[in-house]
């Protein structure tokens, strides 16, 4: 792997820095001198609606960023990414989640490293959704003979984030099969049992005992499923929670009177009760998890990129394996549309660009992301681990330092519920704080209050947000409505807040893949540009190294006590002390 351009010596930099000096961003203005904004920076990628037409550039500024994205190859890179090559450095892996969503007659067929793995990728997923076919008709039985109700998804990370992100945005989906299903992608599934599916799901994440303590709480073993999803099946939160897990099944089956009182009928139980989902189906082996019930993926799957590999299991239980299968293909349909578009109309490429413009020229360190649809409450979560994991770099993939500002902190809440919290600051405040709003036309649940449509009301919030966003209100016309004094400064909105509105018929399956894949490329221009490796996590690995060197410091243990620092002895202190 050669080493990565340098972005701030391209002559696309150069320009753009004077671009910036020069720059006072006048979206009032902007909008009145070009009847044709809107159309220009207005694209359709699948079913999304992407509007770029409220974001702080011109015709100039787009012009230099896609000449930055040709100039630091990032289409060279993407290729690169899509045929296998190894562009996970630190790891030399190659980054093939673009793979898992190929259809099965894709051609050529992808083989890498001596591995067809089309094959291999439809192999599992035939398989998975076989497996979930068998729990939700119910042929698949718990150890006393009964269907399972219950799916619990025990992983962290990108074993956790995707599942429960796409479970909670898709649940109207998972309603019983009797039903008839909407016709994707332009309807919005009916209000059906209030999205209870035939299998329900839930997902254990955090070591924090809690956690699973709440969430098996008022399960019955006898229909409940645990899959252990680890891609390396050594995170000690999942292994953990597994082995908890193990214990309540042993315990609760013994206390409804199942005899698990053998080593024998304990491993029947598991064998009944436990699937796993790993790249190391060795180690799902030696948990005590039948290895006919592990479902594997590979190295090449980054955790954060995996929810479309077998990891999405408890999604084709709950929501079945068609649904899975139509999201799979809202990612794929993205995939090819960043391969074969331009870069001055790739709409991960600008949208990656736009933010390169903010972070780099412009000093923002955020950006906010919000759905203006309570199904995807767990969006912003998901591109968490997604962009910062993958972006929150200081090197870059030849190991030498970066040469500018990585990675933006992401975050964000549904709308409307964000407007009543931090939205002053983005609107006032002295930051700048680039922002994508998410909408749909058509609500899983079309509810009317007094006769008045409830989602035409909300998406008027998610209208009237982004408009006040880019005009901003000003002191004139504040005073044109009788206000006078220190009140004039203090409800004047200034306006030229960046934002992107992305819409959607309804979010589908297929729509939601469309938005994750949408977010994977978008990091991954950024990467490319910074010239890091995106597919690496590095800086996650320290604090586990010393979480399992301060917990025998946790039981009293003297000598791992003293090796610590000042600070952490004096914590260690008042836990002991306060510990009953
Ligand atoms: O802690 C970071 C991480 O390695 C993530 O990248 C990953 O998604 C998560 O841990 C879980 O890892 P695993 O699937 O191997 O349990």
């Amino acid at each position: 792997m050669s080493s990565p351009i340098d972005a701030t010596t391209t002559p696309a930099w150069t320009a753009l820095t004077a671009l910036r000096e020069s720059f006072s961003p006048d979206l009032r203005g902007w909008f009145a001198a070009d009847p044709e904004r809107v159309e220009s920076l207005t694209f359709d990628l699948a079913d999304l609606r992407v509007d770029l037409s409220k974001n702080l550039i011109t015709p100039e500024i787009r012009a230099a960023l896609v000449q930055l994205a040709e100039q630091t190859g990032v289409a060279e890179r993407f290729a690169a990414m899509l045929a296998g090559e190894h562009i996970n450095t630190t790891e030399d892996r190659a980054v093939l989640h673009t793979a898992l969503r190929r259809p099965a007659d894709a051609s050529p067929a992808l083989v890498v490293d001596g591995q067809d793995v089309d094959h291999d990728v439809h192999a599992v997923l035939d398989a998975l959704s076989a497996f979930a076919d068998r729990v939700r008709s119910g042929e698949w039985r718990g150890v006393t003979g009964k269907k399972v109700t219950h799916v619990v998804n025990i992983g962290i990370g990108g074993s956790d984030l995707g599942p429960v992100m796409v479970y909670e945005a898709l649940k109207p989906y998972g309603a019983d099969a009797g039903s008839p299903r909407p016709e994707a992608p332009r309807s919005a599934p009916a209000m059906r049992g209030g999205g209870v599916g035939r299998v329900q799901a839930r997902f254990v994440s955090n070591i924090d005992p809690t956690d699973i303590a709440q969430k098996t709480a008022d399960l019955d073993p006898e229909t409940t499923l645990f899959v252990v999803a680890s891609k390396t099946f050594t995170t000690l939160e999942t292994l953990t929670n597994a082995r908890l897990a193990r214990d309540w099944l042993w315990e609760h089956l013994a206390a409804a009177g199942v005899d698990v009182a053998t080593d024998e009928a304990r491993s029947d139980a598991v064998a009944h009760h436990f699937v796993a989902v790993s790249t190391a189906l060795d180690k799902v082996a030696a948990f005590g998890i039948d290895p006919a019930n592990a479902f594997g993926f590979w190295d090449w799957v980054g955790g954060r990129y995996s929810v479309d590999s077998a990891i999405g299991l408890s999604l084709a239980i709950a929501l079945g394996p068609d649904v899975f299968r139509e999201l799979l293909a809202g990612f794929h349909a993205v995939d090819e549309h960043v391969s074969t578009t331009p870069l001055e109309r790739n709409v991960p490429v600008l949208m990656g660009l736009l933010n390169v413009w903010y972070s780099n020229f412009l000093g923002a360190q955020s950006h906010a992301v919000l759905p203006y649809a309570q199904q995807l409450s767990r969006f912003p979560a998901y591109l968490q681990q997604l962009t910062m994991e993958s972006n929150g770099k200081s090197v870059r993939w030849d190991g030498t330092p970066v040469t500018t500002d990585t990675g933006e902190v992401f975050w964000g809440e549904p709308g409307t519920n964000g407007q009543h919290a931090f939205y002053q600051l983005i609107h006032q405040g002295t930051r700048l704080i680039p922002a994508d709003f998410i909408a749909v036309a058509n609500p899983a649940y079309p509810l009317a209050d007094d006769g008045r449509d409830v989602h035409g009301l909300f998406l008027a919030n998610f209208l009237a947000q982004t408009k006040a966003l880019a005009f901003g209100k000003t002191a004139e016309e504040v005073e044109a409505e009788g206000t006078t004094g220190a009140l004039v400064a203090a409800r004047t909105f200034p306006g030229n807040r960046p934002t992107t509105s992305i819409f959607a018929p309804a979010l589908t399956p297929a729509v939601l893949g469309q938005l994750i894949a949408l977010y994977e490329h978008i990091t991954f221009t950024q990467g490319a540009i910074w010239g890091i490796n995106s597919f690496d996590q590095w800086g996650v690995e320290l604090g586990k190294q010393l979480a399992l060197q301060i917990a025998p410091a946790i039981e009293g243990d003297q000598e791992a006590i003293a090796a610590q620092d000042p600070s952490t002895r004096a914590l260690l202190a008042y836990y002991r002390e306060h510990r009953d």
